[in-house]
């Protein structure tokens, strides 16, 4: 196969930056052009969090160093990282930043990418595989289903329960809702959305080490979410999704595949997915 990318050669007295996107967990879901990119580096900045064989993919004689935090805590702050860009960049050096998903789908590559840009160092932007997709694919979640739903919404749960929120025009939404960070606040916001109309029996997912081999799945309805029944079952991170969708999910072969309350959830999920249908989610249908 002839690669459409090559790595980029530095031209420049000045270093190059490769900020590329990591996959949601699973070395083996970097893509072709991230791994050429960081075969090339000298220096290999990478999020803290992501899972260690990562390591095995940096060149040998790399210098790699850990950067990064997890949900707020200890670890290397913004500005840290944002120096050590360009420090090593104004070394002359050829930079991999390795980070968790897509750099740009919170995880302040923008930032960084704009640090560069402001310093006149050359840099290039790798997609990587979200955990948004990720995460649901690999647990046979819809994001999108015919029929149900053909919108998603892209949340971040820190803020959300602190910032103006539109509460009923989010429980009334169709969309299927993905939310990062979500996982320590969801009870309050299956909470609120009851408290705005949305069905109690609406399916929730959470979804830990999205892709790993340690992948932990758990559905279940919003009531049960807001009675504090989802919780995290994992130090990982986990992705949260509210809607629909959910309930058109294939069982794909993995293990830990869990619902909370197995009878009430079971039970009401394909019903969902029925209701919604009738209740007019394919009216607006589109070939194709
Ligand atoms: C700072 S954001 C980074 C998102 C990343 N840029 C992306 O595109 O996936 C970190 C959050 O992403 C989600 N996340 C990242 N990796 C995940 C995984 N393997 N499984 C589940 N959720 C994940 C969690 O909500 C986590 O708290």
């Amino acid at each position: 196969m002839s690669p459409s990318h090559e790595p980029k050669p530095i031209n420049s007295p000045l270093g190059f930056v490769s900020l590329i996107g990591a996959g949601p967990g699973s070395p083996d879901l970097l893509t072709l052009r991230g791994l050429r990119a960081l075969e090339q580096a000298q220096v290999v900045l990478f999020d803290a969090l992501l899972e260690p064989s990562f390591a095995e993919l940096f060149p040998k004689d790399a210098e790699a160093i850990p950067v990064g935090k997890r949900c707020g805590g200890l670890g290397t702050s913004q500005e840290r990282i944002f120096e050590l860009l360009l420090e090593h960049a104004n070394a002359g050096k050829r930079v991999a930043r390795l980070k968790g998903g897509d750099p740009l789908l919170f995880g302040r590559g923008g930032e960084e990418a704009q640090i560069l840009e402001a310093a006149g160092i050359a840099f290039e932007l790798i997609p990587g595989v979200s955990a948004l997709q990720g995460a649901a694919s690999a647990s046979g979640i819809p994001l999108t289903h015919r029929g149900v739903s053909r919108e998603v919404r892209i949340l971040e749960g820190h803020h959300l329960l602190e910032s103006d929120t539109d509460w009923h025009e989010l429980a009334s939404s169709r969309a299927t809702l993905a939310i990062f960070m979500g996982t320590r606040t969801l009870r309050y916001i299956a909470k609120r959305m009851l408290d705005h109309g949305a069905p109690p029996d609406l399916p929730v997912a959470v979804i830990e080490n999205a892709t790993c081999a340690d992948q932990a799945t758990t559905i279940s309805v919003l009531r049960l979410a807001a009675e504090g029944h989802l919780c995290s079952r994992t130090d990982g991170p986990g992705l949260v999704y509210i809607g629909a969708a959910i309930g058109e999910r294939v069982h794909p072969t993995l293990p830990q595949f869990l619902d909370v309350n197995p009878n009430d959830a079971l039970a009401s999920l394909p019903q969902f997915a029925k209701q919604a249908r009738a209740a007019g989610g394919g009216r607006n249908r589109r070939a194709g």
